[in-house]
């Protein structure tokens, strides 16, 4: 009996030596020390022993358990700290590492432009006004003088949900709408986007506008010029020359569209303004009077102007964009630039 206790020890001692998980420790020493194990077992042949023997093994016996029980605890001890340990360091980090950038998103460059130019007329006594996108046919044609069959429906290519509901063509129909809501004076911009059946360079189906409207008495074509002269010099920071070319809209009457003098080429022609010297950028003009009969003004008391900027012409021009197209495709290595 005495060798198979030492044996056990023994045996038992190589073992601890080599358990890494705790688990098997706990399953070990309950298959050694415990009620029904090997030591339990070997004890068991107590009761053949004559009488004076069997004290003898059996402080021998538990001698030997008090010390192999001492020798798990130590090792469980251990296995505990181990993995303690490793648990720390595998959720610490390593002080010494460069930090982590988290990039900061910025507004697009039309949003930019668009907050820009508002601003600009703000500060002109311009006040902010809105309008839905998909608009019906009333306020984007009919009431701007444009009834059924008018050719001048041709010149924006529409896109239609049905024969009254549209994508607006321009942001003018909120012009009719201001006016039914809002007695006179008005002053009010109205940026957004419109959209038309064109693409190209310098064309894209959606692309936006700001519409600029004011309506009071004894308002002339003296103040739209003065009004844009401010926009351009407060805008573009220099002092470029404008041209009002005679033009036509249902809407206004007389009509002009507007050029701006060429700002990457300061008027001497450059590809930009295909060697022109110029740049178109806004189309404007009286308020038609026939709009006011839409809206319930006194045409004889109001005179008004209105007018429509290209924000993508805009920006292209006060950051040198050569394609319309950049703005849409969501390139960082664009967006990032600006
Ligand atoms: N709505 C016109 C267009 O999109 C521009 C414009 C606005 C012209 C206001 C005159 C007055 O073509």
């Amino acid at each position: 009996m005495k060798e198979q206790l030492n044996s056990l020890r023994s045996s038992t001692i190589d073992l601890l030596n080599q358990i890494t998980d705790i688990k098997v420790l706990v399953d070990s020493r309950s298959r050694i020390l415990g009620r029904k194990g090997d030591l339990t077992a070997i004890l068991r042949g107590l009761k053949d022993l004559p009488i004076d023997e069997r004290s003898t093994f059996g402080q021998l016996a538990n001698q030997i358990k008090a010390e192999l029980e001492a020798e798990f605890d130590l090792k469980e001890t251990r296995l505990r700290e181990e993995l303690e340990h490793s648990q720390i360091m595998r959720e610490s980090f390593d002080v010494t590492l460069p930090g982590r950038r988290f990039p900061l998103g910025r507004s697009h460059i039309l949003n930019r432009v668009t907050q820009e130019l508002v601003d600009v007329f703000a500060g002109l006594g311009f006040q902010l006004a809105e309008g839905p996108e998909v608009e019906i046919d009333y306020y984007n044609f009919e009431a701007l003088n444009m009834p059924k069959d008018h050719p001048a429906r041709d010149m924006q290519d529409t896109f239609y949900f049905s024969d009254n509901l549209l994508l607006r063509t321009h942001t003018s129909p909120v012009q009719i709408r201001t006016m039914e809501k809002c007695r006179p004076p008005v002053r009010i911009v109205c940026p957004g986007k419109v959209y038309r059946r064109d693409a190209d360079v310098t064309h894209s189906p959606m692309f936006m506008q700001i519409e600029g409207l004011w309506v009071d008495k004894d308002v002339s074509f003296a103040d739209l010029k003065g009004i844009l002269y401010a926009f351009t010099r407060e805008y573009f920071g220099e002092k470029l020359g404008l041209r009002f070319r005679p033009s036509f809209f249902p809407f206004t009457e007389p009509s002009a569209e507007v050029d701006i003098q060429c700002v990457m080429c300061g008027g001497s022609g450059c590809r930009t303004c295909s060697f022109t010297g110029w740049l178109e950028i806004l189309g404007a003009g009286m308020i038609d009077p026939t709009l006011y009969g839409f809206v319930n003004y006194d045409s004889e008391i109001q005179s008004g102007f209105a007018f429509g900027l290209g924000i993508e012409r805009v920006a292209m021009l006060k950051y040198g964009i050569p394609d319309i197209r950049l703005f849409y495709e969501n390139d960082v290595r664009f967006l990032n630039q600006f």
